[in-house]
Parts: structure tokens; C-alpha cells; sequence
């Protein structure tokens, strides 16, 4: 199947996203053509290495390129301070050098350390991102953000360090338990619901497809999605303003999770879900979007097999005024305000500062109460 590429067009770090079935055997030609180099250290996960390392070693191999290998325990509690000085230390053992590369193999979590380890690695060496999630492969492995946790809160340590070039094979997400494969799938609507009403409409028809089929929905879904993040990224590398659309549904997403403690309970891309239907929802009761738009964009999840309201979401024992505070404390909090992305309809969202946080937790509090025996209902 034919693979297609997206150029992120920053000036002088101008890279391309690769998307496509198999584009995973392309890898050692694609790198190659990048580097004298032909040394490589790739990181991985355990689940993404039992099933695809050896499918990308093999290619590295056939170009020449020789790769060393860390395989690192799976889950969000890797994107440490503890795994980034085990990782940048078998870096330095490698006897990594400028020119050599970094191969990030993985979802998001591995994306988001191995870019950081490159970004600081004798100053910064170049990576390369090839994306395993279907989250990864929409969001995270393009536009150059890295980072780790830290006791204070999620991404908080980190640095933009782009990379040299995305391999997204549409074939690896097969193996992908479809609970994750959903997740993503929240993202790759979440991109219709802030530009673009009519790729919103063509994902939630083909959503069957996109979930279970790696063939050109799917492809089709992931190349758009990349399209209008390297748009935005290009736009707006350092999110001074524009890219901040991009976090649609994610100021309560992030409320969700913090109250849900990073637990696994509730993923990413559920809490995106949920969050974007909540966006809608106070873009409604603001009198911002025609009534019914929230409902529109809830049975679109619904549909996909997402929670798409809190009540759908495990009892996260957190009150309204829990949540706000949560959401407070995300990193895109300015002077206080909580900033949030609403919207004037579906395809049509904009970013908002001043939005009267009464209204907030009227709203979460009806949401919350929708469960039984919650303490909002006390
Ligand atoms: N840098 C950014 O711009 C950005 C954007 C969004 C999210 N993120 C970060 O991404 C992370 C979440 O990423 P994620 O959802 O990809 O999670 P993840 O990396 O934890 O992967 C999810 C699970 O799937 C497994 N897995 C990965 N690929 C697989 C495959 N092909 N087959 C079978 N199993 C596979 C992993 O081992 C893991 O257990 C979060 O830490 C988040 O902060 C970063
Ligand atoms: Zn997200």
C-alpha cells in the first residue's frame, strides 16, 4: 500500500511524517538518507519491542545501521527523572555521538522521554520518531514537544526538540489493544471538532474502519490529522497562541486525570473524550454554539465505544470544586485564569480566557450528579 507524506515546514528543522502500511521496512533507507551515521539507539517499551522491534532492526540492519537497543518497563511512571538518568546513562555507554540517532519506538510515553533524552544529550543529538499508538502517530510524535513527570504534575519538565523525521506505520496498530486504539481515536476526532466540521462528520462514519482496519481509513484519518498539526505547529512552534486549539476538551481532560491520579483508570484519550463533550457543553450554555451540538458530539464518541460524559467514567470520588482545582493547576493556566478552549460549532474553536468559573462548576456539578450516590449530589 502506498505510504504518504506530510512536511512539518519549520524553517531550517523541516522534517517529514511518513504515513503509512509498512513504512516500518522503509526505516533503515529513510534514516540513512539523513546521516553519514550509522549508528543508531533505539528505545522501546516491552510491549512494543516483544512485537515490533525486531520488524525495525531488521531494516536498520539491511542500510548498514547498527543499533543498539534500551527496553524500557511500559507505562506513564517511565516518563521519569529516575528512567531519564538510566536512559541518557546507556545512552553515554553507547558512546552515542552528534550525528549518530535516537529512534524513539513506541507510544507516547517512549516518545516523549527519548526525544528528551536526545534534546539533552551531549546538547541535543537528533532523533527519529516512529509512533506505535494511534495516539502517538496523530498527536504526539509530531511538533516537538518532550517531556517527563514529576511530583508537581505531568509534562512539567522538558524542552521542543523536533525530530529529523516520523514513521508512522498503520500496520503496527494492530497489535494495539483496542481500548488504546479508542483513545487515539479521540484525538483524531477531537481535530475534526476544532477546524474542520466536515472531517469530524467523515471520521464518525468511518469510525469502524479507522478502529479495526489498518487499511486507508485509517491511513487517510492518521495523514489529516498530521496535516493539521503541522499546520498549527508550523504556525505556532512555542504555543504563544494558536496551538493552544489543539488542547480542545483537554483543560477538563486534565481535571479528569489529576482526580483519577494518573491511575490507568481512566486514559488519556477517555478523559478527551469526556472533556470534549464538556467543552461543547459550556460552549452551549455560553450561548455560543446552537443547543444540541454537545449532544452531536457526545453520540459521536458514544459511538466509538468512548465514555462520553463523567457519569460514563469510573467514580473518581472528586467534588466540582476538586475538579476546578485540578484544572487550575494545568500548565496552561495563565495569571490564574483557567484558559479554555470553547466553541462557535463544530470545526469552529477558539480559545477563551475569561471564562466565569460560577458557570464551571454549575456545570460539573449537574454533571457529577448524574451518577448516584456521588458527593456532588450531598
Ligand atoms: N509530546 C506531545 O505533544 C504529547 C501529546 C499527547 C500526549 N503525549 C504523551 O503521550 C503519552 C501517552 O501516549 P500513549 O497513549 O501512546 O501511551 P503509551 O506510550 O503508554 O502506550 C500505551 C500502551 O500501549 C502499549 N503499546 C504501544 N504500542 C503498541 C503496539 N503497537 N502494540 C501493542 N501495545 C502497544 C504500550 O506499551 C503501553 O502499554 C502521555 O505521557 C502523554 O503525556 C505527548
Ligand atoms: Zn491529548
Amino acid at each position: 500500500m502506498t505510504a504518504e507524506r506530510v512536511r512539518v515546514g519549520l524553517e531550517g528543522r523541516a522534517y517529514d511524517i511518513v504515513v503509512g502500511k509498512d513504512v516500518l521496512a522503509g526505516a533503515g533507507r529513510e534514516i540513512a538518507a539523513l546521516t553519514k551515521s550509522r549508528r543508531a539507539f533505539v528505545v522501546t517499551d516491552e510491549n512494543v519491542a516483544r512485537r515490533h522491534l525486531e520488524r525495525l532492526r531488521a531494516p536498520l540492519g539491511e542500510a548498514g545501521i547498527e543499533s543498539a537497543v534500551a527496553i524500557l518497563p511500559p507505562g506513564e511512571a517511565t516518563k521519569s527523572f529516575a528512567m531519564l538518568e538510566h536512559l541518557t546513562g546507556l545512552m553515554l555507554d553507547a558512546e552515542l555521538e552528534r550525528g549518530d540517532f535516537v529512534i524513539a519506538l513506541g507510544g507516547g510515553v517512549i516518545g516523549d522521554l527519548a526525544g528528551f533524552a536526545a534534546g539533552i544529550l551531549k546538547r541535543g543529538i537528533d532523533y527519529v520518531q516512529i509512533p506505535t499508538t494511534l495516539l502517538a502517530q496523530v498527536d504526539s510524535s509530531v511538533g516537538g514537544k518532550t517531556a517527563i513527570d514529576v511530583a508537581q504534575g505531568k509534562n512539567l519538565i522538558g524542552l521542543f526538540h523536533q525530530p529529523r523525521l516520523v514513521l508512522a506505520d498503520t500496520g503496527v496498530l494492530d497489535s494495539l489493544p483496542p481500548r488504546e486504539m479508542r483513545a487515539g481515536y479521540a484525538e483524531v476526532l477531537k481535530y475534526g471538532l476544532i477546524e474542520d466540521a466536515a472531517f469530524a462528520e467523515w471520521v464518525a462514519a468511518n469510525a469502524q474502519a479507522i478502529l479495526t482496519k489498518p487499511g486507508s481509513e485509517r491511513r487517510e484519518a492518521i495523514v489529516a490529522c498530521c496535516r493539521m498539526k503541522a499546520r498549527v505547529v508550523e504556525a505556532d512552534e512555542r504555543e504563544a497562541g494558536r496551538r493552544a486549539l489543539l488542547n480542545l476538551g483537554h483543560t477538563f481532560a486534565h481535571g479528569i486525570e489529576a482526580a483519577a491520579g494518573y491511575s490507568g483508570r481512566v486514559l488519556h484519550g477517555e478523559a478527551v473524550s469526556v472533556g470534549c463533550g464538556l467543552a461543547f457543553e459550556l460552549s452551549e450554555r455560553l450561548g455560543l454554539c446552537e443547543a444540541g451540538t454537545a449532544a452531536q458530539v457526545r453520540g459521536w464518541y458514544a459511538a466509538a465505544g468512548l465514555p462520553a460524559r463523567l457519569s460514563d467514567l469510573p467514580d473518581l470520588g472528586a467534588t466540582p470544586e476538586e475538579f476546578i482545582t485540578h484544572m487550575a493547576q494545568d500548565k496552561k493556566a495563565q495569571a490564574g485564569q483557567i484558559v479554555f478552549v470553547l466553541a462557535r460549532g463544530i470545526g469552529k474553536a477558539f480559545i477563551a480566557r475569561d471564562v466565569d468559573a460560577q458557570i464551571v462548576e454549575h456545570m460539573l456539578t449537574e454533571a457529577l450528579s448524574d451518577r448516584p450516590n456521588s458527593k456532588a449530589k450531598a
